[in-house]
């Protein structure tokens, strides 16, 4: 059975003295549990004190973006390796809001997935249709070139390191998640095509979050849909309460 996942994306939202305290309430809240596997996201300013927070913990840091370059001119960009000097063990990838706001394309957001797993960080990829083009039954055509165009030259050998997250534009801090059968039907079809391009076992062994709107009250009957292994929360997993509560609803 696939362990389940719940990763915290603070997106740009809190400061130093706040994401110490965040860190550290989460920390404690969990008592050495280890049943999910938990992963906080800060902004890049707060990666390394968010790092000494969790030291000792089985909580593990992740970043929300980084740049495909390990070094160069890049002026305000960051790199993998950079992550991983501290303390990074994930690194988002593609989310809705860089695809959408930021106007980055499947092929960027390939060369980060390609350069951020040959530097040995752990991938989260975000994948997701708008509303538009749920409503024009886009949703299959949409996953399926984020997901075939994000894993282009991915080797198979790097796919234990790789998670995807089903994040529906419509959904993400909107108070509007979806359904439980609306999520377990797209990663049903994220988790057949990625054994399509890989293989059945790497499929079955993908972890799928979902993300949008994820809280303490509907997350247990989003977790318990056989495809969905865990969730990519952002506005809920700003109070150490409400992200614990999500967290222990993947204790299966
Ligand atoms: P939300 O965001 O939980 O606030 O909807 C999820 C995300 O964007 O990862």
């Amino acid at each position: 059975m696939r362990k389940k996942f719940v990763a915290a994306n603070w997106k740009m939202y809190t400061n130093r003295v706040g994401a110490q305290q965040l860190a550290a309430d989460v920390v404690k809240g969990l008592a050495g549990d280890d049943r999910v596997t938990v992963a906080l996201c800060p902004p890049f300013p707060y990666l390394a004190f968010v790092a000494d927070a969790v030291k000792g913990s089985k909580v593990v840091l992740g970043a929300q973006n980084m740049y495909p370059d390990k070094e160069g001119a890049f002026t305000g960009e960051v790199s993998p390796t950079m992550l991983l000097d501290v303390g990074c063990t994930h690194v988002i990838l593609g989310h809705s809001e860089r695809r959408h706001k930021l106007g980055e394309s499947d092929w960027f957001i390939n060369q980060k997935v390609r350069s951020a797993l040959a530097a040995g960080l752990q991938v989260i990829l975000c994948v997701g249709e708008t509303l538009d083009e749920r409503k024009s039954n886009q949703t299959d055509a949409v996953l399926d070139r984020q997901l075939t165009q994000g894993l282009v030259d991915v080797a198979a050998a790097d796919t234990p390191r790789l998670v995807v997250a089903y994040e529906p534009v419509w959904a993400i801090g909107t108070g509007h998640n979806a359904t439980p059968e609306q999520a377990q039907e797209a990663h049903a079809f994220l988790r057949r095509r990625f054994g399509q391009i890989f293989s059945e076992k790497a499929a079955v062994a993908l972890p799928i979050q979902y993300g949008g709107s994820v809280k303490p009250d509907n997350a247990a009957i989003l977790f318990a849909q056989p495809d969905v292994d865990g969730g990519l929360i952002g506005g809920a997993s700003l109070k150490a309460d409400s992200f614990l509560a999500i967290v222990r609803a993947g204790i299966s």
